[in-house]
């Protein structure tokens, strides 16, 4: 498999950078709304509300590294073709929403710090080290962080779930082999034998 973005193909490191950050959103997600419903006395787990927490920010300000080079590597790597079978109408909307996801890449992990470190609560990153807190206590900084996580964290669902029946939709109904075109080149190349019309083809 081929380092960088090929005319007909995502590149590894693209590849990689895409599913790490499936995996940080998904844990994200998860520890997100474990940590807000538990009681502090209770455990999920065997953790303790305080472990979600801090393995929820520490773990954010990991995926924001990761969205950072993910950014690079789609800026200075060349974007391969979009896949023949969709739309007009598909393009538009893979566009709009893979922007509003690189949003939240940032903004999620940003608002989250913004909110922590102005709130006076902090970072124990890794329940290894208390990070210095660069902003100070703002509570009315705090409080508009803290919305703007809650409420872009409900909106980017939605791109989410049209960015998920997109490709769904391509690989389920379809069946044109969409999904492979993020997935290792072994099943890509299964997916191009099976169906030869399958946008692998492209390569
Ligand atoms: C990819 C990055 C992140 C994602 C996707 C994410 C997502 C979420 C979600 C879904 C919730 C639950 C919201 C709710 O109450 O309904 C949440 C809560 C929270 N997050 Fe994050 N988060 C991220 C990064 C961070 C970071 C880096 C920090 C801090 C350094 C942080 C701090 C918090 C805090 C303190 C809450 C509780 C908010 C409350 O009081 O309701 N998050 N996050
Ligand atoms: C299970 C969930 C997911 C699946 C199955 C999935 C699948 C895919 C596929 C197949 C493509 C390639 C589309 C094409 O150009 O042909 C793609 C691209 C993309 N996906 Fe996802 N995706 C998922 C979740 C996510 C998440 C959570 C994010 C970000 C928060 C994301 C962001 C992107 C972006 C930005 C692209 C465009 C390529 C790039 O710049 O890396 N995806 N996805």
């Amino acid at each position: 498999m081929p380092l960088l973005n090929e005319p007909g193909s995502y590149g590894a490191i693209t590849k990689f950078f895409h599913w790490i950050v499936v995996l940080a959103f998904a844990l994200q997600y998860a520890a997100g709304y474990t940590m807000t419903s538990l009681a502090r006395n209770e455990t999920a787990l065997g953790l303790t509300q305080a472990n979600f927490y801090n393995w929820h920010k520490s773990i954010g300000l990991i995926a924001l590294l990761f969205a950072s080079f993910r950014l690079l590597n789609r800026h200075f790597d060349r974007l391969p073709n979009w896949a023949p079978n969709l739309t007009r109408t598909e393009k538009r909307m893979m566009h709009d929403y893979e922007t509003a996801l690189y949003l939240a890449m940032f903004l999620m992990p940003v608002s989250g710090f913004i909110y922590v470190m102005a709130g006076g609560y902090g970072v124990h990153f890794l329940e290894l080290a208390h990070l210095p807190n660069p902003i100070g206590k703002r509570p009315l900084l705090a409080e508009i962080a803290k919305w703007t996580h809650i409420l872009y964290g409900y909106a980017v669902l939605i791109a989410l779930a049209a960015h998920m029946s997109v490709v769904f939709r391509h690989q389920l109904v379809l069946q044109d082999g969409i999904l492979w075109r993020m997935l290792p080149r072994r099943r890509h190349r299964q997916a191009a034998s099976k169906n030869p019309s399958s946008i692998t083809n492209a390569e």
